[in-house]
């Protein structure tokens, strides 16, 4: 088993690149399978769910040549199977985007119904509304998700839910869908942008990514391209919210900032002190933060995937503060590990009520999902003592080389993977 040893106390002081955004990577990876010539891509980030997608790819017959660590050449001219075993929709939900690529190249895609995961039960109903929109037929039979169209014709689509995924999705089916296709109350994150600009790189017609109303024109077919992933929205806020609660003074770099402007409108309404540059933001904080009151929204609003990291950060700050979950229903799982650490938070439904704690103490905690494995870090930075996390496997779906940033940055942390391990970190720190 692999945890975190963490020794608090240091604030981050430093300079640390982004990596590319994994959630832009992973629908990416999945549109390049829509095209029998090559495609290469770069900035993607070395991390374990883009890494089980590859292999999801690899094993339909995709040929996947990684050129560096962040850089990839696919071609999906050999395709062999249609079919996404059960075992890569358990390791990442996200290989559901090959069901609308492969829907939209081959008119035909079986993948394997993903279940709940840890923050919450997740449906797909949007996506399958939006298949269907299409003319595909979809059935659901023993676990996996079958669509099938004779063609894909272009349809007015209304998404009931604001939904990252089942925008994606719906817009890689439509690229090569007969005609025209509008979806309404389509989803806003950086990485829809970044992958309707991909997809518009291989020669699709897509307007209006990043707006609430996407209008996709089909065309016969797709080409090759050469593609670099933006910056990670949610990497770089989770080291802006890690520089203000450690009292630190970090230079975030590789980023865009307009992508972090809810970030950073909160921590400058806390007291922390954000600069920004053309492709950098600087966070510095040297007094205890203040509270303040949180509302998880779709983008441009405050992102769910940053609200533990928030967390940590407003239960060590004067005063109380509340955050609402209006995204996801089961997002406050680690409320339970930060308490353990002497944060006093009460959950009332999707509703935290945080007062604010002078300090942690160091503890044995497990992370329960990927950004709450994130925050406890940041708790396990800020608090006396040494902290262990267990579950670290969470951590490394979505930040590439963590720990190995944080150091550079001043903080005491190691992957440690035994007693002995945990009994020579602490020896080390003392
Ligand atoms: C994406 O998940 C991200 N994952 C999540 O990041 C992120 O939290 C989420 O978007 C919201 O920004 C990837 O991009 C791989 P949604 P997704 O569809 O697409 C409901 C991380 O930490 N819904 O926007 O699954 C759903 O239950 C991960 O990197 C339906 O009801 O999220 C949720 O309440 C965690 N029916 C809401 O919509 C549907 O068909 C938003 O979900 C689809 C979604």
């Amino acid at each position: 088993m692999e945890q975190y040893a963490i020794k608090g106390g240091n604030p981050l002081v430093g300079e640390v690149e982004i990596g590319g955004a994994k959630n832009a990577a992973l629908a990416i990876l999945a549109a390049a399978v829509m095209t029998d010539e090559t495609v290469y891509i770069e900035n993607m980030p070395d991390v374990r769910d883009t890494n089980v997608l590859i292999q999801a790819m690899e094993s339909i017959g995709v040929v996947v040549n990684r050129v560096d660590r962040h850089s990839v050449k696919i071609n999906a001219s050999q395709i062999h199977s249609l079919t996404i075993e059960d075992d890569f929709i358990k390791k990442i939900r996200a290989s559901y985007y090959l069901l609308g690529a492969l829907l939209g190249k081959y008119k035909k895609a079986e993948v394997t119904l993903p279940g709940g995961c840890n923050i919450g039960s997740r449906p797909i109903d949007q996506h399958i509304k939006g298949f269907e929109a299409l003319g595909a037929k979809v059935t659901i039979d023993h676990g996996m998700i079958i669509a099938e169209a004779e063609e894909l014709r272009g349809s007015h689509i209304y998404l009931d839910v604001v939904s990252v995924g089942a925008t994606i999705n719906i817009m890689m089916a439509a690229a090569l869908a007969e005609g025209k296709t509008i979806i309404e109350n389509a989803a806003k994150e950086p990485h829809i942008v970044d992958v309707a600009n991909f997809l518009n790189s291989m020669g699709a017609n897509i307007k209006g990514a990043g707006t609430d109303v996407i209008r996709i024109r089909g065309v016969k077919e797709l080409h090759g391209t050469d593609y670099s992933i933006i910056p990670d929205q949610i990497e770089a806020g989770t080291f802006m919210m890690a520089a203000a609660a450690t009292k630190g003074d970090v230079l975030i770099k590789n980023v865009i900032p307009k992508h972090l402007d809810s970030i950073s409108a909160k921590l400058v309404e806390i007291g922390a002190y954000v600069e920004e540059f053309d492709d950098a933001v600087r966070v510095v904080s040297k007094e205890r933060m203040k509270s303040t009151q949180i509302k998880t929204l779709p983008y441009p609003g405050f992102p769910t995937d940053m609200q533990p990291q928030m967390a940590v950060t407003l239960a060590l700050s004067e005063g109380t503060s509340i955050i609402s979950e209006s995204i996801f229903e089961n997002r406050f799982k680690y409320v339970d590990e930060l308490s353990r650490m002497g944060a006093k938070i009460k959950v009332e439904g999707n509703t935290a009520i945080i007062d604010g704690v002078k300090s942690f103490a160091g503890a044995n905690v497990v992370a329960p999902d990927l950004r709450a494995g994130a925050a406890l870090v940041i708790a396990g930075l800020c608090a006396n003592g040494v902290t262990l996390i267990d579950k670290i496997e969470y951590i490394q779906r979505g930040y590439e080389d963590f720990e190995g940033k944080l150091r550079s940055l001043g903080a005491e942390i190691e992957k440690v993977t035994s007693e002995k391990e945990i009994q020579k970190f602490k020896l080390r720190v003392g």
